[in-house]
């Protein structure tokens, strides 16, 4: 018997950003990736949303297009809302109106204004304290609310190398081999506990999110250790005393209360049948991105 597999459709929203280019890359043999531009599908306009999803109907949106730098949108709360709340609301509107499954990038910062410690679970009702937080919730909600079946991914910081070719903003490890490259000095807050990802994990999981039942999932490393250990940790692993010598402790950021975002994983394991999963930001050391050697 002869049959031919018909490649899944894929719409990737935000393509050119740090996750998006990333995840074409990796996945743009397996399957047949739609990529449009900021200019040939803008979010914020549900005109320009709906005609792109009629001519082009595709089986999976992974709607990562977004505005994440959180200093940002706290200065600019209106446009913060219109791209982060009202531009998914119109991806959700469409998805539903082609019954596209949905994938959609929510954050860990929803979870900044809780006082809880240890790893979070999705459970828990959070109130963030931040513009892009609260934003990121409110669209959770309308987004699944629109479109049941939509994931929601709370996801947690990510960092890579930096790569010829692929949009790389300042994170994690850009920031400390930048700071051992220049004999610079770092410090890192000793009150603040967070999953810290590298990418190309992330972007390794995602097909596995495309099963998932509608929900939220945090999805992204684990990690019991606080910022600081996290770096510290990162630098004995390219070199021993590196640590020492380059990542001081903060214990003054986040006096108000400890800033714990750190997720549970367990959630999108067990609904996953034990696919999706991440390597813990700690105890061990970070997973460091193929091409960094030790
Ligand atoms: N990076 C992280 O560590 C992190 C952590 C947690 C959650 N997230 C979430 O993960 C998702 C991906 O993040 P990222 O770091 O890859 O973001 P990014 O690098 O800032 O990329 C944002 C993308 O959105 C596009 N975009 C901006 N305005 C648009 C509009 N009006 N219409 C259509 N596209 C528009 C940008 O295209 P142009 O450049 O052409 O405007 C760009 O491709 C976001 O939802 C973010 O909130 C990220």
């Amino acid at each position: 018997m002869y049959f031919c597999e018909v490649m899944k459709k894929i719409l990737v929203t935000g393509a050119s950003g740090f996750v998006g280019s990333r995840l074409v890359e990796r996945w743009k043999e397996e399957y047949s990736i739609l990529a449009p531009r900021h200019g040939e599908m803008d979010i914020t306009d549900a005109d320009a949303v709906e005609e792109f999803f009629t001519r082009n109907r595709p089986d999976v949106v992974v709607h990562l297009a977004a505005i994440s730098n959180t200093g940002y949108c706290e200065e600019h709360p209106e446009e913060s809302y219109r791209m982060n709340v009202e531009g998914a609301c119109n991806v959700a509107r469409a998805s539903a109106w082609c019954g596209a499954k949905l994938v959609f990038f929510s954050s860990d910062q929803v979870y900044n204004g809780n006082l809880e410690s240890g790893l979070l679970t999705e459970d828990i009702a959070v109130h963030p304290e931040n513009v892009y937080g609260r934003h990121k919730l409110e669209a959770e909600g309308r987004v699944l609310d629109i479109c049941p079946e939509a994931v929601a991914l709370r996801a947690t910081w990510m960092y890579d190398l930096e790569r010829e070719g692929m949009p790389t903003h300042a994170n994690f490890v850009v920031n400390i081999d930048r700071a051992i490259r220049e004999g610079r000095q770092l410090r890192f807050p000793v009150r603040e506990y967070r999953g810290i990802t590298w990418v190309g994990e992330v972007v390794e999981m995602l097909p596995h999110t495309f099963d998932l039942p509608g929900g939220v999932y945090n999805f992204g490393a684990e990690n019991l250790l606080n910022t600081y250990e996290t770096a510290y940790r990162y630098c004995e692993a390219i070199a021993e005393g590196l640590g020492k010598a380059t990542i001081l402790p903060d214990h003054d950021r986040y006096a108000e209360h400890v800033r714990n975002i750190s997720i549970s994983m367990d959630k999108a394991y067990k609904a996953s049948g034990g696919r999706i999963g991440f390597r813990e930001s700690g105890p061990s050391p970070l997973p460091l991105p193929v091409g960094r050697g030790v």
